[in-house]
């Protein structure tokens, strides 16, 4: 295995939790070297002698050989990461925005300069949801793909259905978990579950969509009506979303808020928890939960690309170059 050396940029929710988690896995040889943050006058749980303000300290820096990028902001996120990849750094991400906005960019360039860039952090936290696409359902082996995919909106439907929190004040328990993102918006419009399903898309479906090729709807739009129904019926509301192919072979996608009963798994996917059905051709379903944002989780699985690093693994994105001419249809919407 190889030794790591890490430069890291954002020490937020994740950055802090990676930093945790690195220290009580010894066994890994990788070691944070120097971080790079945007606020200098902000108070951290470490001495400032591991911080820098200046992103070429790590760019630049040829003993850094993986960077890790865990930054809020999707654009300076892209300018770091593509910078690495030029660099031959290894990348690991967690920014589903990044990732879902520049999908092709980055695939370009990763062939380009021959590094891997991984980001299971960026779909589903802790749940290996991304690897499993990669490794498991080759040969067509999957006809669709459903679930909740953003925890935020998820713990705030389970706190006002469940306990009749208001959804200011869950949103709120939300935000203060760590679990939402710093505009949550993006969360509670379903722009953050759009981004997830474009990645999950391309590693089940080898598809590559534009953000704007998916419908999303949010929850921001369910009131007491939609959750009294809920409750007289014995239903639940949860945030889904959806990818399949049609009959004619071509692919639907799209996020919307759900009615489901109780005899559908995710039913019982509730708080911070994502879960995702898989249907394959010849298994019938796999059912994947695990808690979907937060620090320690959604570090884990940075955790595990940093890992896999170390022993050269890399997406080989064997749909996307096997089915190019796959084209994406939302007429399935209409049917919803
Ligand atoms: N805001 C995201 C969520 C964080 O709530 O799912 C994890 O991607």
């Amino acid at each position: 295995r190889k030794n790591l050396n890490i430069g890291l940029f954002g020490f937020g929710c994740v950055g802090l939790g990676l930093y945790e988690v690195l220290q009580k896995t010894p066994g890994l040889k990788a070691t944070i070297s120097n971080i790079c943050v945007k606020d200098k006058e902000k108070k951290r749980a470490i001495g400032k002698e591991n911080f820098t303000f200046d992103k070429n300290d790590i760019l630049n820096d040829e003993s850094i050989n993986v960077v890790v990028e865990l930054i809020d902001d999707a654009d300076a996120a892209f300018e770091i990461v593509s910078a690495a990849l030029k660099k031959g750094k290894a990348v690991v991400s967690a920014n589903k925005k990044m990732i879902a906005q520049h999908f092709t960019e980055l695939l370009e360039l990763q062939k380009e300069y021959n590094v891997p860039l991984l980001y299971e952090a960026a779909c589903c936290a802790s749940m290996p949801i991304i690897r499993n696409l990669e490794e498991y359902y080759d040969n067509d082996l999957l006809e669709s793909i459903e679930g909740i995919v953003n925890g935020s909106t998820n713990y705030i439907l389970t706190k006002t259905f469940s306990e009749n929190l208001s959804y200011d004040e869950a949103l709120l328990q939300a935000q203060e978990k760590g679990f939402a993102e710093s505009n949550p918006i993006l969360d509670t419009g379903g722009f953050d579950a759009k981004y997830k399903l474009l990645i999950l898309l391309a590693h089940s479906f080898g598809y590559v969509a534009k953000p704007k090729d998916i419908f999303n709807i949010g929850i921001d739009n369910i009131g007491e009506l939609e959750l009294k129904y809920a409750r007289e019926k014995k239903l639940k509301i949860k945030l889904v979303a959806q990818a399949f192919k049609s009959e004619t072979g071509n692919i639907s996608a799209f996020v919307i808020p759900k009615f489901v009963t109780p005899d559908d798994r995710l039913y019982n996917v509730d708080d911070v928890f994502n879960g995702i059905i898989t249907k394959t051709s010849f298994a019938d379903t796999h059912f994947f939960v695990g808690r979907g944002a937060g620090s320690l989780p959604t570090a884990s699985a940075v955790l595990s690309d940093i890992s896999a690093l170390s022993y050269d693994y890399r997406y080989e994105y064997k749909k996307i170059y096997r089915e190019e001419n796959v084209s994406l249809t939302n007429d399935a919407q209409l049917k919803v």
